[in-house]
């Protein structure tokens, strides 16, 4: 068996809004039926939070198929790894009974976020906060601050770059890194940072033993993630982050620094997308956006505060509130097409018991009074967009106990029925609440 005669075989998961559409869940519920899973985009930017049996795991880098037993995990070569964040995950999976070994391969080609990536970026946001503040806000995009953009500047600069697998070389890390802690040391100060010479040497020795950690998990994952396959193992790509905030299709600049829509699974892991048959767009029942840029259907009311507390929407990684608002489904087709869906799991869908009415905006009015149904992937111009929206009856019950989407609310049968029409791809998955067994699968 070779990759061509995997066509179609594998499965990809991806966000369809800004962010935290609860893929975790959608991830560990496919797990089951995968053998592989993989992330090949972000970093510990992400936040997939996972509730088993009671318990709560919130993953920042190791995919969410940790959770069960023999599956094999991999973080391919397109995602930037903060490796003592990793091997703090790794502790405390283990601290709670869940193994970690030969089940966790790291590309030896994924770029390490080092320390001074996240005082970059801190550093960034930080001069664009307190210079740029204006009536329109700031050019500074609310990053989580976890050294990702830097970080894959780096991997686009080339020469000041660190990979997993120089980690493994003391030698050559130690050569490289005096070089870029020089560079380094003198743009942070540029920004106004002030900080001591960054000390090349003992940067190496922390991160080789760092690499010493990791050697048994890093891995070239392209070859392994090809040598599964044709053994006749599926494949689950886990996106981080989601389409809105991919650095190409997203809504520049306020976006992320990878391709987090499925364009970063080939780039990102080396597996064609040809095999990929299934893509499953996560989208939450209503849409949140955290950090800054445009998001036309933002409430800032009373509404958008009983979402956020109904909904528990605060960020899993930096912890801030999110953004709320109505569902926005000129958004979520958009990111459907560009992902290339072929369904869609609709999460959070309990949170919207209980409002007198729901809206769905369908269409947007341009500045010069026109409507479209065309998303706009640039923050500038889709400041200017105002939704246009249906309304539709809300629902008082509980669905968190429903048995099967034909058990729902009449009102909540409407709600999803219009979401499949304008999207034009069915619903296959429906979020009830965050237990692993609080999800409605069409039969
Ligand atoms: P960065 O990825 O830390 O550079 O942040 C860039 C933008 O993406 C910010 O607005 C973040 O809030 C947002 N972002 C990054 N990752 C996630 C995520 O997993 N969920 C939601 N927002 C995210």
């Amino acid at each position: 068996m070779n990759y061509h005669s995997n066509i179609g075989r594998h499965t990809a998961v991806v966000g369809l809004q800004w962010g935290d559409e609860g893929k975790g869940k959608i991830v560990d519920v496919l797990t089951a039926e995968h053998d592989v899973i993989v992330r090949y985009n972000g970093g510990a930017n992400a936040g997939h939070t996972v509730v088993v049996e009671g318990q709560r795991y919130a993953l920042h880098l190791i995919p969410s198929g940790i959770l069960y037993p023999h599956k094999m995990c991999v973080i391919g070569n397109g995602v930037v790894v903060d490796p003592e964040r990793l091997l703090e995950e790794i502790d405390s999976l283990r601290s709670r009974s869940i193994a970690v070994g030969d089940n966790l391969r790291i590309s030896d080609r994924a770029h390490v976020v080092m320390p001074y990536h996240k005082e970059q970026d801190a550093a960034l946001e930080d001069y664009l906060a307190s210079t740029t503040a204006n009536a329109s806000g700031s050019l500074a995009i609310g990053t989580t601050r976890r050294g990702i953009g830097p970080a894959y500047a780096d991997k686009v600069c080339r020469s000041t770059a660190i990979r997993m697998g120089d980690l493994l070389d003391p030698a050559y890390l130690r050569e490289r890194l005096r070089v870029i802690c020089k560079l380094r040391t003198n743009e942070l100060r540029a920004m106004g940072v002030s900080t001591a010479p960054l000390d090349a040497d003992a940067l190496a020795e922390r991160f080789g033993a760092l690499g010493v950690r990791l050697r048994p998990h890093i891995v070239d994952s392209v070859y392994e993630l090809h040598g599964a396959a044709a053994l006749g193992r599926t494949i689950l790509f886990e996106g981080a982050n989601a389409c809105l905030l991919d650095i190409d299709h997203g809504t520049y600049p306020y976006v992320t620094s990878s391709n987090c829509s499925t364009a970063g699974i080939h780039s990102g892991t080396g597996i064609p997308g040809s095999t990929i048959g299934r893509v499953l767009g996560i989208m939450k029942a209503y849409s949140t956006r955290v950090g800054a840029g445009p998001f036309p259907t933002e409430l800032n009311n009373e509404i958008g505060s009983t979402i956020r507390e109904r909904g528990r929407e605060y960020g899993t990684t930096t912890g801030r509130p999110r953004r709320c608002g109505w569902l926005d489904l000129v958004a979520v087709k958009y990111s459907a097409m560009v992902c290339g869906a072929t369904g869609i799991a609709c999460t959070l869908f309990d949170v919207l018991s209980g409002f007198d009415e729901l809206r769905i905006c369908t269409k947007y009015r341009l500045a010069d009074g026109s409507l479209s149904d065309r998303f706009i992937p640039d923050a500038r111009r889709l400041e200017g967009a105002s939704p246009v929206y249906e309304t539709f009856d809300g629902w008082s019950e509980s669905v968190a106990e429903a048995g099967s989407r034909s058990a729902l609310p009449d009102a909540a049968k409407r709600y999803l029925a219009r979401i499949e029409e304008v999207v034009g791809i069915p619903i296959e998955m429906v979020g009830i609440g965050p237990e692993r067994s609080q999800t409605l699968v069409a039969q």
